[in-house]
């Protein structure tokens, strides 16, 4: 049933395609902001460059590593929506600590396509300055390290276990990365006490409503002027597309930008217009993976 879906699934992509190449380019990428003309092309047209594809396969490469070395790897799993607490500090708390195989473990994060989008965003954007909340094995890492104008990626993981994995794998890319194993909200806290600034906010752990809007309002002010936060799996459940939307109304961002599963949104600097530009209107709209979740 799964697999009759995803081919359904699919062919309404390419057929959706098909039918809106022209709307695309013309009405699309015509006005769409010049830095992310090359993230909006790449989901589109799926034209990975022949340096891009040498990347995702020295970095693909390490998943069968991480199988081989460890049998049950620890993580903070996203909670059910509606759970969202916090503690007398004003901390969120997490979500349940369960252990998981590490063949799940390892399929876990951003793949090949997912890796060369947002090299492409954050290339875009100019971020010289990367800070991840949710390091896993540390996929998305090894994507933003091989960006060119990348001078530092900051990470937070709250898992022991996967921090000693990600540091294995991020090294081998860069050695250009901190990361913090810790909580996210702790983190914060050191990052915000030393007045550490970045350009770009990557909020991919925790995946739930309140929990991500409540990540999303403490690294604003980490951000630099013009910076930007990408919102990954805003297609992943109920709450998830609700959030997304709120944060396309706020007030807080300029410019937003639905790029299917990552949502991109730049911090409102002045008085300028809020623009909201969407890709699903050309490339199909994502089904919502869990109901309700
Ligand atoms: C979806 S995974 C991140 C995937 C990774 N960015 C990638 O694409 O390769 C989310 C990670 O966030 C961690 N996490 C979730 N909630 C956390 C919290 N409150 N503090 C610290 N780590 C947390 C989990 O342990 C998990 O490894």
């Amino acid at each position: 049933m799964r697999l009759l879906e995803r081919i359904k699934s699919r062919l309404r992509r390419h057929l959706w395609k098909a039918i809106n190449k022209e709307a695309f380019e013309e009405d699309f990428i015509r006005i769409l902001p010049d830095t992310q003309k090359d993230a909006a092309r790449f989901l589109f047209y799926g034209n990975a460059t022949a340096e891009e594809k040498r990347i995702a396969k020295l970095i693909e490469a390490n998943r069968s590593q991480i199988i081989a070395t460890a049998k049950e790897l620890h993580s903070f799993s996203s909670p059910h929506s509606g759970t969202f607490k916090k503690d007398a500090k004003g901390h969120a708390t997490a979500g349940p600590y369960t252990s998981s195989p590490a063949k799940a473990v390892a399929m876990t994060g951003v793949k090949k396509k997912g890796g060369i989008l947002i090299k492409r965003i954050t290339t875009g954007l100019g971020a010289r300055r990367i800070l991840e909340l949710g390091t896993h094995t540390g996929f998305s890492g090894c994507y933003f390290l091989t960006c060119p104008q990348v001078e530092q990626l900051v990470t937070v993981e709250g898992s022991k276990d996967l921090c000693e994995i990600a540091d294995r794998n991020l090294r081998r890319i860069s050695n250009k990365f901190i990361i913090m194993n810790m909580l996210f909200d702790d983190a914060i806290d050191q990052l915000s006490h030393n007045r550490e600034k970045f350009d770009c906010v990557f909020i991919d752990g925790q995946h739930e409503r309140e929990a991500t809007w409540h990540y999303m309002k403490r690294v604003m002010p980490l951000l630099n002027d013009g910076g930007s936060i990408i919102f990954d799996d805003i297609y992943w459940s109920d709450d998830m597309n609700q959030l997304w939307k709120e944060i396309c109304n706020s007030l807080d961002f300029s410019v937003t930008l639905d790029l299917q599963s990552k949502g991109v949104a730049i911090l409102r600097s002045g008085e300028e217009a809020k623009v909201h530009y969407d890709i699903c209107e050309y490339v199909g709209r994502s089904r919502i993976f869990r109901k309700g979740w």
